[in-house]
């Protein structure tokens, strides 16, 4: 196995990474066109981080027109083996309030018009998704939080909505009695392409809000949902740099192959 490298994802309110040692920037070409910003390259411990944050610095990237490819590409080509998605989340419990972490293990992806594969014509692949979160890795996260004593819990399922707008009552429902824990904008399809990728993939699931099916609190609130989102901002810094202090040098196989996803996933004969 190879040097193990920590990619970060920053989300809504995370546009940086303090406390990175040999810092610098670097622009990565990717054929797949611009990704969302330079990437900044260090250490945290002995562990080569890679930060992109996936709105732009200045947020001024919305959800649709991300370019997931150019990301996960960019990730690729530096070195990532492991990806942790940080991202601002909406709750369907009232269990999982504002503040708290969520490890989320499923996703649903409710997106559309979004470019969510590295492959098509001229080379078919289908690579499982069945387990998109890598176990291994959602438990360093684990504990990571457990050791900082930040509030989190393990497993749930976030659907990816397309936005920019929040959803109807009647959508923030139907979610809700379907079971799904959490709803946000970005993590599809980047689980996807991270997969494809053969990048291990776990996203921490910050959350901001009730979406707007609880009666107490009403429809979402950009106002109230950034109050949250600069108080989880700190806290998920903190979570990330213990996560890479205690990370291992060597790239560890992921319990559900991300690391080799692509095995038997080519159908397109190698000779078309
Ligand atoms: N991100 C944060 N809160 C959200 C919500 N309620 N719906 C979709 N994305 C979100």
């Amino acid at each position: 196995m190879s040097e193990a490298v920590l990619g970060i994802i920053g989300g809504s309110g995370i546009y940086d990474l303090p406390g990175l040692t040999d810092l610098r920037e670097e622009r990565i070409e990717s054929p797949w066109g611009e990704p969302s910003d330079v990437l900044r390259i260090g250490r945290i411990g002995g562990t080569k981080i890679v930060f992109l944050p996936r709105h732009g610095r200045g947020h001024a990237i919305p959800p649709s027109e991300i370019n997931y490819r150019a990301n996960i590409d960019v990730m690729k080509r530096a070195g990532v083996t492991d990806l942790v998605s940080l991202s601002a989340c909406g709750s369907y419990k009232a269990e999982l309030y504002p503040g708290l972490f969520v490890l989320v293990d499923q996703f649903v992806d409710r997106t559309s018009g979004r470019a969510s594969s590295f492959f098509g014509k001229g080379c078919v692949a289908h690579v499982s998704l069945a387990h998109p979160v890598g176990p291994a890795l959602r438990a360093r996260i684990a504990d990571a939080a457990t050791a900082e004593a930040l509030p989190f819990v393990q497993g749930g399922t976030l659907v990816t909505m397309e936005g920019p707008q929040f959803s109807t009552y009647a959508e923030s429902m139907t979610y809700k009695t379907l079971g799904y824990d959490l709803i946000g904008m970005t993590a599809m399809p980047e689980a996807k392409l991270a997969r494809e990728a053969e990048i291990t993939y776990a996203t921490v699931a910050m959350v901001t809000d009730y979406d707007c099916w609880h009666e107490e609190h009403g429809p979402v609130d950009v106002a109230a949902v950034v109050k949250v989102l600069h108080e989880n901002a700190d806290k998920a810094k903190r979570l990330v740099a213990r996560l890479a202090v205690d990370f291992p040098a060597q790239r560890i196989a992921c319990p559900v192959g991300s690391h080799h996803a692509l095995d038997n996933a080519i159908i397109t004969a190698p000779d078309v």
